[in-house]
């Protein structure tokens, strides 16, 4: 709010408009000002110089909308008076209803487009101008164009009949899209398992764009076993530090509830704050499930799915404080797919997968967003699993790109699970079939009429994909309401029909 004084209170606001995956479109700001709202003490606005050069325009563009052009918009949901009924027109002080301010800033943004960018729109960058003057439906308008500078033109749009001016110290600028700058400059970021392999590549990538990173890693063997070492985690630290980048070490392991809140606050120490979270520290102890040791078991399940949630919760608790957060959990296609002698790796994983559908809720109002990657990468994990010539193509290098995203402010989707790999990004989802209704209020369905049901209830075409269980809960009752189909459902009679066949 800026204090115009006898002139009124000048009101700025700013929002911005994201297509539904996410990507920012267009930020629209809108000045209004409050004729009898000045003299609060406020701050006067700025002031902004504006000149429109002393020549002839390079483009005149005339333009004639209809006397009945308001009607349009009154049938198309405006209920607003002035612009369609005479008398309250004749009330606001006007002759007549009067034109839509936003239906001559129409006429003159097509005419900017067809003078500077005809047939691109896309190219627009920015339009801006102020409303002087109403118009009455039916006059004649024409804008005028001074091309000031490479992809800046300066406009205003007048009433050609009476040379009113309409909308004043217009601005078009246009060009190439500017390309996306993902930076992390202010931003805190915690990897675990950082000393190695994806962490550190993540660790990395997020100091080169201005992250202030803290770089975990407890430094034992690839099955967790070994009293761990310093030396992984310092070794990253050092690199980061070497390309002037700023990073701390800590040697935890995520797997106590001790080592988590340590990390945390090995952040908070070291740099104030806790802006993103990136789970990576993982083990493996493959055995076939009939020789699985309890030990294998919960030692995977320990580091996977307990580190998570050691890390995870003082972390999460500092960002809800800051109302920001991004929060990604490593996982793997063993959990997502199956693999063979991976039970306890694919629980953990999996594990990790519930934890991110139920904390994307409970961190949508704070504005932390929680993602799940599934990577492949030649590591020190997988060093004798993926086979040699395709391990230089598998650099861990091709999967950090869509991490770095999903951890930071272009990130705008939560709850989501990708594939990373070789430079492959895909997502997954869980999706839910449409099904078959085989009983209700008066019947309870059987045994046999699931299995005679049973292809409709396998059946996956036009699957739906649920973002949390109130809404899958909504479809279920409703489907409990809707009446069976009488030939799903075996009478009495026929389920005796049913068995003398089978
Ligand atoms: P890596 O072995 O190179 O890195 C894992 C790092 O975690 C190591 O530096 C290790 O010292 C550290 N670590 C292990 N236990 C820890 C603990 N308790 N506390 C702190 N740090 C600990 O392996 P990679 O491949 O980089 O794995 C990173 C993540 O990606 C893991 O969660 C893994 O399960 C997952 N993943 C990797 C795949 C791949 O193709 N490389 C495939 C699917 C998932």
């Amino acid at each position: 709010y800026y204090d115009k004084g006898s002139k009124g209170a000048l009101i700025v606001a700013k929002s911005d408009t994201r297509h539904s995956n996410g990507k920012k479109l267009f930020t629209s700001i809108i000045t209004i000002l409050g004729r009898l709202d000045g003299g609060f003490g406020g701050e006067d606005a700025p002031s902004q110089a504006f000149v429109f050069p002393d020549r002839k325009p390079d483009f005149e563009v005339d333009a004639l909308p209809s006397p009945d052009q308001p009607l349009i918009y009154r049938l198309s949901g405006d209920i607003f008076q002035l612009h369609v009924d005479p008398q309250f027109a004749r009330m606001a002080g006007f002759e007549k209803p009067i034109m839509h301010g936003l239906c001559t800033y129409g006429f003159a943004c097509r005419a900017l487009m067809k003078s500077l960018i005809p047939n691109v729109p896309e190219k627009v960058r920015r339009i801006a101008c102020r409303f002087s003057q109403a118009l009455y439906p039916g006059e004649p308008i024409r804008t005028l164009i001074w091309k000031t500078q490479e992809g800046k033109s300066l406009w205003k749009t007048i009433n050609a009949k009476s040379g009113e001016v309409v909308i004043d110290r217009g601005i078009f600028e246009y060009g190439d899209p500017h390309p996306v700058d993902i930076r992390f400059d202010g931003r805190v970021a915690i990897v675990t398992g950082a000393g190695g392999g994806l962490g550190r590549e993540y660790a990395l990538e997020l100091a080169r764009r201005g992250a202030r990173v803290l770089v975990n890693d407890y430094g034992g063997f690839r099955d967790g076993s070994g009293g761990g070492s310093r030396e992984m985690a310092d070794r990253v630290v050092g690199e980061i530090r070497a390309m002037g980048g700023e990073a701390a070490a800590s040697y935890d392991s995520v797997s106590t509830l001790e080592g988590g809140r340590n990390i945390v606050k090995a952040a908070i120490d070291a740099f104030g704050r806790v802006d993103i979270l990136i789970n990576n520290a993982g083990i493996l102890r493959d055995r076939s499930f009939g020789k699985m040791e309890f030990e294998d078991w919960e030692g995977v399940i320990g580091v996977h799915l307990h580190g998570a949630f050691n890390v995870t919760q003082p972390a999460f608790r500092v960002m809800r404080e800051l109302g920001y957060g991004r929060i990604l959990f490593t996982i793997s296609a063993a959990g997502l797919y199956g693999n063979f002698g991976q039970v306890n790796y694919s629980a953990a994983k999996m594990g990790l997968v519930g934890m991110m559908n139920a904390l994307k809720l409970e961190g949508e109002k704070y504005n932390i967003m929680v993602n799940a990657v599934a990577p492949i990468a030649a590591t020190r994990l997988t060093s004798d699993i993926l086979p040699p010539d395709m391990q230089d193509k598998m650099k861990p290098e091709y999967v950090s790109p869509i991490v770095v995203f999903l951890c930071s402010d272009e990130c705008r989707n939560s709850g989501n699970i990708y594939n990373a790999g070789m430079g492959f990004y895909n997502r997954v989802a869980l999706m839910t079939g449409p099904g078959a209704v085989i009983g209700g209020k008066e019947n309870t369905p059987s045994a046999e009429n699931v299995s005679m049901n049973i292809d409709k209830i396998l059946n996956i075409a036009d699957a739906k994909e649920y973002k949390n269980l109130t809404d899958m809960a909504t479809d279920f009752m409703s489907a409990y309401q809707q009446k069976p189909d009488r030939k799903d459902v075996l009478t009495d009679k026929g389920l005796k029909n049913a068995r003398a066949v089978f």
